[in-house]
């Protein structure tokens, strides 16, 4: 397997296929410790992982708490609401001092594009990019495109629609970088607004027509609407979005006999997923979370130096 040189992750824009494979790899590994009766390991015992989360999450911060938890390091999750952010202390300052502590790893969320590359310009410590304002979400990008490959037994070839807000959605970008590289077709849809040309650019095809962007597909990604980055109304209503382009029993009959539904929630059951849907046997929604924490803790062992293939390899 390639040897893994990166100290931080903060994009699947810049990685090489073989580094996305690498984490693919290594992510088997780890779920397999996940399915063990002892789910704990140790290397990253000693270690300090901090979630500095400054947007609200569920699955990501919890799921890097618990991948930091059974690989043996301390956690510390930072709370920005009650942190002196709120006192004028700037984000550099607020590493400088975590470093001071011995972080090791510093796990950001943050509304600004590009605050985790700010970061690892000056970071001791390893960053990870837990989702950057509308910019990538690099592990929700990876283990979408694990959840696929453990599922189909490849990725390449296969017809994958991303419906949704495409302009506003940094699991988006991740996912096109992520898949285009692994060789699947991606097809983009949603309201014109929100899905422009120009994502074409990068090796999609873009379509504004449901019934179009979903025959087919083997695997139907379904994106919520950003309503806390748009500045303003991008279509007329929320039941007028969930009419022309929620995935419905009726679009879902135009989808491959064995197409996968997935989300990277919060799901907003009757917009973009009728409810029944997002619980049937074809849904892998709840499984995109179960993979996360494995993909977390291939990141976190890869970036922290661990050899691709996980614990023993
Ligand atoms: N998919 C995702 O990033 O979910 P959270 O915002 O809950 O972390």
């Amino acid at each position: 397997m390639m040897n893994w040189k990166r100290r931080h992750l903060l994009d699947l824009q810049s990685l090489e296929t073989d580094e996305i494979w690498a984490v693919l790899e290594t992510a088997r590994a780890f779920r397999a410790v996940g399915e063990r009766e002892v789910k704990k390991e140790t290397s990253l015992a000693g270690k300090t992982v901090v979630n500095l989360f400054v947007e609200p999450s569920t699955r990501t911060r919890i799921s890097f708490e618990l991948a930091a938890l059974r690989m043996s390091a301390d956690v510390i999750n930072f709370s920005a609401e009650a942190s002196s952010l709120r006192k004028g202390e700037t984000l550099k300052d607020t590493v400088r001092n975590l470093e001071a502590l011995n972080a090791d790893f510093i796990i950001l969320r943050h509304g600004a594009s590009g605050a985790p590359h700010f970061l690892a310009r000056f970071a001791r410590a390893h960053v990870i990019n837990a989702g950057d304002g509308a910019h990538e979400h690099p592990t929700q990008g990876l283990l979408d495109a694990f959840t696929v490959w453990q599922r189909k037994g490849r990725v390449a070839g296969l017809k994958v629609t991303i419906l949704g807000d495409i302009l506003y959605s940094r699991v988006a970008r991740s996912n096109i970088w992520a898949l285009r590289k692994l060789g699947a077709e991606v097809t983009l849809c949603g309201p014109p607004t929100l899905v422009p040309k120009a994502f074409e650019g990068l090796g999609c095809r873009v379509t504004w027509n449901v019934e179009d962007a979903l025959r087919g597909a083997d695997v139907v990604n379904l994106l919520r609407i950003q309503h806390e980055r748009q500045r303003k109304t991008m279509f007329p209503s929320t039941g007028e979005y969930a009419s022309l382009f929620g995935l419905t029993s009726a679009r879902m009959a135009l989808l491959h006999p064995e197409a996968l539904i997935m989300h990277p929630g919060p799901i907003n059951r009757g917009v973009e997923i009728e409810s029944e849907l997002a619980d049937s046997s074809r849904s892998v929604i709840l499984e995109q979370v179960t993979n996360g924490l494995a993909v977390r803790m291939a990141v976190l062992h890869l970036v922290g130096g661990g050899k691709p293939g996980g614990p023993g390899a």
